[in-house]
C-alpha cells in the first residue's frame, strides 16, 4: 500500500479551512476534498505487508507531544504545482516529531528516499495549479490542536484518491 505519516485534521476544521479556501481563492487548480486535508510528516511510498507491523511497532514507541499549530500563511510550490497553507512559525516539536518518524521508519526497514529539500510542513489545498496563484483575499488564520499522528494510505478510486487513516497514535 502507498502510505505516509501525517497529522490528521478534525472534520470541523477541515470544513472551516475549505470554506476559507472557497471564499478567499479563485479555483486555481484541482481543489483537494476537505476529507483529504492533512499535514504530511513523512512520505513512505509503497510499503509491504511485512513492513507494516514493524512500522506500527516502531510508531508505538514514539512519545508525540500535544502541539498547537497556527496556520496563518499560504504559498505555492511550483515544482509539484500545489497551493498550501502552513504555520508561519514552525514549532520545534513538529520538526522533532517528523525527524523521529523518519528515524522510526528507517528502523522498521523502510528505505524511503531522502527528500531533496528540508521538511516543509504544509496542508495542500489545490493541486495541479496552472500558474502561480494570486494572494488570498484574506489571510488564513486557523488554530489547530494536534493530539496525535496517524499512518494514512492512499486509496485510488473512480472519484480520485482518498486518504484513509490506517492507525492512529495519541499524544501523551
Ligand atoms: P503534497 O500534499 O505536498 O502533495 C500523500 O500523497 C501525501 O504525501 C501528500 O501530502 C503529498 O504532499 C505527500 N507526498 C506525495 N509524494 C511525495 C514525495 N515523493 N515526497 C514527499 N511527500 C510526498
Amino acid at each position: 500500500m502507498r502510505a505516509f505519516f501525517a497529522l490528521d485534521i478534525d472534520p470541523a476544521m477541515q470544513h472551516a479551512i475549505a470554506d476559507w479556501r472557497d471564499c478567499a481563492m479563485p479555483p486555481v487548480g484541482r481543489a483537494v476534498p476537505p476529507a483529504n486535508f492533512h499535514i504530511t510528516l513523512h512520505f513512505l511510498g509503497n510499503i509491504t505487508a511485512e513492513q507494516f507491523p514493524r512500522l506500527c511497532a516502531e510508531a508505538e514507541r514514539i512519545a508525540a507531544p500535544k502541539m498547537a499549530l497556527h496556520l496563518n500563511e499560504s504559498g505555492y510550490f511550483p515544482k509539484p504545482s500545489v497551493f498550501w497553507i502552513a504555520p508561519a512559525e514552525i514549532p520545534a516539536d513538529l520538526l522533532a516529531l517528523a525527524a523521529t518518524i523518519r528515524k522510526a521508519s528507517r528502523r522498521a526497514g523502510l528505505r524511503t528516499p531522502t527528500p531533496r529539500k528540508s521538511y516543509q510542513p504544509h496542508l495542500t489545498l489545490f493541486r495541479n495549479c496552472r500558474a502561480r496563484p494570486p494572494l488570498p483575499t484574506r489571510n488564513p488564520d486557523f488554530d489547530l490542536t494536534c493530539d496525535g499522528f496517524a499512518l494514512f494510505r492512499s486509496v485510488f478510486g473512480r472519484k480520485g484518491v482518498r486518504y484513509e487513516v490506517v492507525r492512529r497514535w495519541t499524544a501523551e
